[in-house]
């Protein structure tokens, strides 16, 4: 009888949408020790007529690294693009709410869309080299901002940062085209941490690579925690596992809009999921 009316409430609990009060609360709890750098509030997001986003809410801290999970068309592409403006590019789209660094607004008219660019960096999930230099790819930023004196200090910084320097110091004026998948998704990471941004945003940087190179991608990110705030998008669980300290699951409503269901501490996710929805997907039932 209770194992039946535990799944009858189960089931009713999954039709539910957006984030339970309950779940909201503890998380409130856990963030009050952070410094929040990426705050999101009562965000919709729209390609043209779809609403892709639904009063998305989250708090992304400074100096950790952040997972953000969920099945495929969920919208955690959109939602990591809405902080670097990416969606500027994309006719038809445009957001309600709010979205800030820093307490700055990022999806307002009067932004600088190109400061913000350098403030929050961003790796794709196919390494997008410019066909150029493996030097001119990270002096890239730099040059364009008014070259600095010591641009070769640049460039072997950014580089060693990227965990790369060793393999290419004796050939940097050749292409970068010439380098493997995983050595040129460091390269972009060099090339991002060349103009010193303040966060990176990461959407699946290691799908498109072999397992040595996608731990080393993960080293990476554990790395330059210290210095930046990371978000990375993930299908990979075991990876999310790995690198983050928070993770945000999320989840396509009956309307097919996106919504964040749970944030919490990554271990808080995996080994006790306040909500069936997340459960059901890490346990691989769903998505
Ligand atoms: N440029 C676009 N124009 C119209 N609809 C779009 C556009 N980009 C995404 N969408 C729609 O928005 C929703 C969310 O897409 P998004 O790419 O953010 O999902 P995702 O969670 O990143 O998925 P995946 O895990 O497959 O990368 C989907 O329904 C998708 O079809
Ligand atoms: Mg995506």
């Amino acid at each position: 009888m209770i194992a039946r009316q535990e799944m009858e409430q189960t089931v009713e609990r999954i039709t539910e949408t957006g984030m339970r009060d309950d779940v909201r609360r503890d998380i409130e709890a856990e963030l009050a020790s952070e410094s929040i750098k990426l705050r999101v509030t009562d965000l919709d997001f729209y390609y043209g007529r779809f609403r892709a986003l639904k009063g998305i809410n989250l708090a992304i801290p400074t100096n950790r690294v952040t997972a953000l999970i969920g099945p495929s068309g969920c919208g955690k592409s959109t939602l990591i693009r809405v902080f670097n403006r990416m969606y500027d590019l994309v006719p038809g789209a445009r957001v309600r709410g709010s979205a800030r660094l820093d307490g700055d607004e990022v999806t307002g008219r009067g932004v600088d869309v190109v400061m913000l660019r350098r403030r929050v960096g961003m790796v794709f999930q196919r390494p997008n080299p410019f066909p150029m230099s493996i030097y001119d790819n990270v002096a890239y930023g730099p040059r364009l901002e008014g070259a600095p004196r010591d641009l070769d200090g640049v460039v072997e910084r950014s580089l060693r940062s990227a965990a790369l320097w060793d393999e290419v110091k004796d050939r940097l004026k050749d292409s970068a085209l010439a380098l493997s998948g995983g050595q040129q998704q460091r390269l972009v990471i060099a090339r991002v941490l060349a103009v010193e941004p303040e966060v990176i945003l990461m959407d699946e940087p290691a799908s498109a690579l072999d397992p040595i190179s996608t731990l080393k991608i993960e080293d990476l990110m554990t790395d330059l925690k210290s210095r930046y705030t990371i978000a990375i998008v993930t299908h990979n669980m075991q990876q999310a596992g790995r690198v983050s300290d928070y993770t945000a699951f999320m989840n396509m409503s009956s309307e097919r809009h996106g919504e964040v269901v749970e944030f919490g501490r990554t271990a808080e996710i995996f080994n006790r999921p306040r909500d069936p929805r997340t459960e059901a997907y890490i346990t691989g039932r769903f998505g």
